[in-house]
């Protein structure tokens, strides 16, 4: 095994880069990760070298606001994800819309970043940003600031290693999605509930993608190699369930199994006191939340990772940077680095 000691290791040994067919579509079916959970070096570059804790607080702080659908502070966060992004040269797109809700008219926008837009494939972490307005002053620290700051803080410590990954094989981009519009308006129905998921859905699964070097026509939604959403993250103790979303297989769902290894391998060379969060349970039901609209029109490759059940404050005031649990929080910063790094085939 080689050794690493820093950055540049990674840099210098980085990937595996196979020869694909031409065609994007095969290689992201037959797409396996690499596994790091033996890998004692990658696994404490990834997991605490790289880890910066103060980031996430900051990225934290600046989003624990109330954030409901159109107001100031919405705008303000929205402003704060797009800059942060920006600034670590990531490139963004918008989807925005005005839709009827039970309070009237509103306007959503959903924000897109794509480390390499120019990537056929995109691996898809996803949380909401916006924040419930039936109950004034809910900032939602777990629903669903802490996931987003999470993604704001795998960009601000893994962009580097994933410019690295994409300069030898630019086929397969990281992305995060911040839907808009998660939380009902008045309150939760079909109708009235994920406004952004709903239309991104919509769109990508409408939208012709334009490639030469596959026969088959494909969307947008084609170009999910899998989308792994974040909600009510960041209470204590979690536990977290196995869903699954391919009915053809009652296999476990590989993208927990991943996480499952990762937390176990971060057991055994950083050991905390936090206890095993990723405990097997496999959960024939669906929690619905913004994967439910790309799962109804076909996305198989989903891992919907959320704490069932859901926190006790959930969806009250309690649901403030007081309920949160750091050393947790920091874990699964670690596990989803570690995870993006696997999927990356980074070795
Ligand atoms: C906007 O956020 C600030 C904190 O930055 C807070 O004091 C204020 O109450 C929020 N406004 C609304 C309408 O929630
Ligand atoms: C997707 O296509 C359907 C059917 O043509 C249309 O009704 C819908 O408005 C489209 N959605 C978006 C978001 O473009
Ligand atoms: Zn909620």
């Amino acid at each position: 095994m080689m050794t690493c000691h820093n950055l540049l290791c990674l840099t210098l040994f980085s990937l595996v880069f196979t020869i694909g067919s031409g065609c994007w579509l095969d290689d992201q079916t037959n797409h396996v990760p690499t596994d790091l959970t033996l890998n004692e070096e990658l696994v404490l570059l990834l997991g605490l070298e790289l880890g910066h804790e103060l980031n996430f607080k900051e990225h934290l702080q600046n989003i624990l606001i109330p954030r409901t659908v159109g107001s100031e502070n919405h705008t303000l966060v929205q402003n704060y994800i797009i800059g942060t992004l920006q600034d670590l040269g990531w490139s963004i797109s918008l989807d925005q819309f005005t839709q009827d809700t039970p309070l009237g008219p509103r306007p959503f926008t959903n924000i897109i970043a794509d480390l390499n837009p120019a990537s056929p494939r995109r691996m898809i972490i996803a949380a909401h940003y916006d924040t419930l307005t039936s109950i004034g002053g809910f900032v939602g620290a777990t629903d669903a600031a802490v996931p987003v700051a999470m993604m704001l803080n795998l960009a601000s410590t893994m962009t580097k290693s994933f410019q690295d990954a994409l300069a030898i094989r630019p086929d397969l981009t990281p992305s995060l999605v911040f839907f808009d519009g998660e939380e009902a308006l008045k309150s939760w129905t079909s109708e009235d509930s994920l406004y952004g998921s709903t239309h991104l859905a919509d769109l990508w699964h409408n939208q012709t993608y334009e490639n030469l070097d596959c026969h088959e026509t494909t969307s947008q939604m084609d170009r999910m190699d899998v989308l792994v959403l974040m909600d009510l993250l960041g209470t204590p103790d979690p536990d977290f369930q196995s869903f699954q979303f391919d009915s053809e297989d009652d296999g476990p769902n590989p993208y927990y199994g991943m996480m499952d290894a990762i937390e176990e391998s971060l057991d055994h060379f950083i050991p905390s006191d936090t206890k095993s969060m990723f405990n097997g349970l496999q959960s024939s039901s669906h929690v619905q939340d913004d994967c439910t609209p790309f799962w109804n029109l076909g996305l198989k490759r989903i891992h919907h990772w959320i704490t069932r059940p859901f926190p006790s404050m959930w969806h009250t005031l309690g649901d403030n940077w007081d309920a949160l649990d750091f050393d947790y929080i920091q874990r699964m910063n670690m596990i989803l680095r570690i995870f993006t790094a696997e999927y990356m085939q980074m070795q």
